[in-house]
């Protein structure tokens, strides 16, 4: 157990996300009464701030090291964004030193590393100044500044001019065939909770009412529409009619760019629902495999098969689907690189249009976080290797990264990454990632997101998570969001 002791400063939190990338032994502490002991002390000098950070074992002093940097000119925010940066970097220097290895993010521990891409961006940085930066103040390796900044610019053509005007749309379908073992997304089991899906699309319709009112009242205009979950394609095909006409019907749809619907799992997709969703001018649909190895669908717990996947994925360009998207998660229980190769080159056979690649996160709340004993997860080598056959893979299969995201509780804390073809990125992925437009989201769990762009700030509203409590309080659920517009009001 190694002890931090932090003087001069409380960044506490920030500290312990930055030493979680090493290690999760460790305790905050107020005196040297460790035998490993990672002290960092912050102090000023000429407008100048220094953080030294020395790592002592036995009382003696192993390594030492001071970073600093100059805060004349600064505004209080970047003062305060310095200072932190400066203490981060100097404990990331001893903790490469102490733990033998280099994290690839450097000292970034936020989800959304593309988003300092666009911020500098927008300050006018060059290419050059860019990387400088992300490799000085980040200490970012070259391979990750270069995915971000090649992301940045892919995303910039779509995201770019910024239009507060418009907005997506999110509508969550909180309902699974049987909830898999890595997650915890609102999954509520047909077999416990099938019986509310009627009552739950009408009730959504209801939201959907009260949204498009307060969508009119601030002249938005919607430009994408995303139906996801849980798994969507858990309504029957009459449930998704009634909601898909309803939604049309109710919302200004006329001017959307993309339609998503992440059908996801196979064993719930058939004919009558494709046809029913090409019928509806679905633009984008997911097939989502997670492995192409049976046996780790059955430990994970999808009651489907590799071959209904490719069943189910050839029935959907039979339909006439030419923008379908396929979810992985590598690291997944028991796999190795040689299952993740064969997960690929089966994908490469089917080409979809674009491939999310997840990298595992042990959710707090999911069944492999319960039993995770019973488990073999990849080292943080092997992940690396995953990450990069991926990579390789989707380049051979004409694929570019086109958004990316980190997550919680990931293996090793790297990335997931999503890749597609030219002309067939998902919108509605890109703008949640870089939170540069609102996003109203409407179902049990969903949460609305206000972007204030001119103030640089971000409110969440949330609905509530259970859906019996949804289909009760769905009108409350619209004053939230109503109220929080009023507080905003100019
Ligand atoms: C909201 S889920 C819905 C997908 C759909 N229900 C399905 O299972 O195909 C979206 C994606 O998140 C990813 N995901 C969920 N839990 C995860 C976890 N614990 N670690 C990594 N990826 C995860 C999966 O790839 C999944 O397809
Ligand atoms: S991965 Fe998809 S199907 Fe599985 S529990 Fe999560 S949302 Fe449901």
């Amino acid at each position: 157990m190694i002890g931090i002791l932090l003087k001069g400063h409380d960044f506490n939190y920030e500290v312990s996300e930055l030493v979680k990338l090493f290690t999760s032994e460790f305790k905050f502490i107020d005196c040297k009464d460790c035998m490993m002991v990672i002290e960092n002390d912050l102090f000023f000098h000429n407008d100048n701030v220094f953080a030294k950070t020395s790592y002592c074992e036995n009382y003696g002093v192993i390594y030492d090291h001071i970073e600093h940097r100059d805060l004349q000119g600064l505004c209080e925010r970047d003062r305060k964004k310095v200072i932190k940066e400066t203490i981060k970097r100097s404990i990331f220097k001893i903790l490469e030193k102490k733990f033998k290895i280099t994290p690839p993010w450097g000292i970034l521990t936020g989800i959304r590393p593309v988003k300092i891409v666009h911020s500098l961006l927008d300050d006018n940085f060059n290419d050059n100044e860019i990387k400088e930066k992300l490799s000085t103040d980040y200490l970012i390796d070259d391979e990750k500044i270069n995915l971000s900044l090649d992301i940045a610019k892919r995303e910039r053509k779509f995201i770019y001019p910024l239009d507060e005007d418009k907005v997506s749309i999110y509508i969550g379908i909180p309902f699974c065939p049987t909830r898999c073992y890595y997650c915890s997304f609102p999954a509520n089991s047909l077999k416990q909770f099938g019986s509310l899906k009627p009552a739950y699309v009408a009730k959504l319709l209801e939201e959907v009412q009260g949204v498009a009112q307060l969508l009119k009242e601030q002249n938005k205009s919607i430009e994408t529409l995303y139906i996801g979950g849980g798994t969507p394609t858990t309504l029957s095909v009459d449930e998704m009619d009634t909601l898909i006409k309803g939604l049309f019907e109710i919302f200004d749809l006329s001017h959307i760019k993309e339609f998503t619907v992440e059908a996801g799992r196979p064993d719930t997709i058939n004919r009558p629902m494709l046809e029913l969703l090409k019928k509806h001018n679905v633009t984008r649909i997911s097939i989502n495999p997670q492995s192409m190895n049976n046996e780790t669908l059955e430990k994970i717990g999808r009651s489907h098969s590799v071959e209904d996947i490719i069943e189910c994925f050839h029935l959907a360009r039979e339909v006439g689907f030419d923008n379908i998207n396929m979810d992985i998660i590598l690291g997944l229980v028991d796999e190795n690189l040689d299952m993740v190769r064969n997960t690929l080159e089966k994908i490469k056979e089917l080409s979809p249009e674009s491939l999310t690649v997840h990298t595992l996160a042990v959710k707090r709340t999911s069944k492999l976080k319960e039993n995770l004993e019973d488990y073999q997860l990849a080292e943080y080598e092997e992940m690396v290797n995953m990450i990069q056959l991926a990579k390789d893979y989707a380049k051979d299969m004409g694929l570019n990264p086109y958004y990316m995201y980190r997550q919680k509780h990931m293996l090793g804390n790297l990335e997931n990454i999503g890749y597609a073809k030219e002309g067939h990125e998902c919108i509605y992925n890109m703008q949640i990632m870089e939170e540069k437009q609102s996003n109203y989201a409407l179902g049990a769990g969903a949460i609305t997101k206000f972007v204030y762009l001119d103030e640089d700030r971000i409110e969440r509203v949330e609905n509530v998570k259970n859906v019996e409590q949804y289909i009760d309080r769905v009108d409350e659920m619209i004053k939230r969001k109503y109220e929080e517009v009023e507080k905003n009001a100019k």
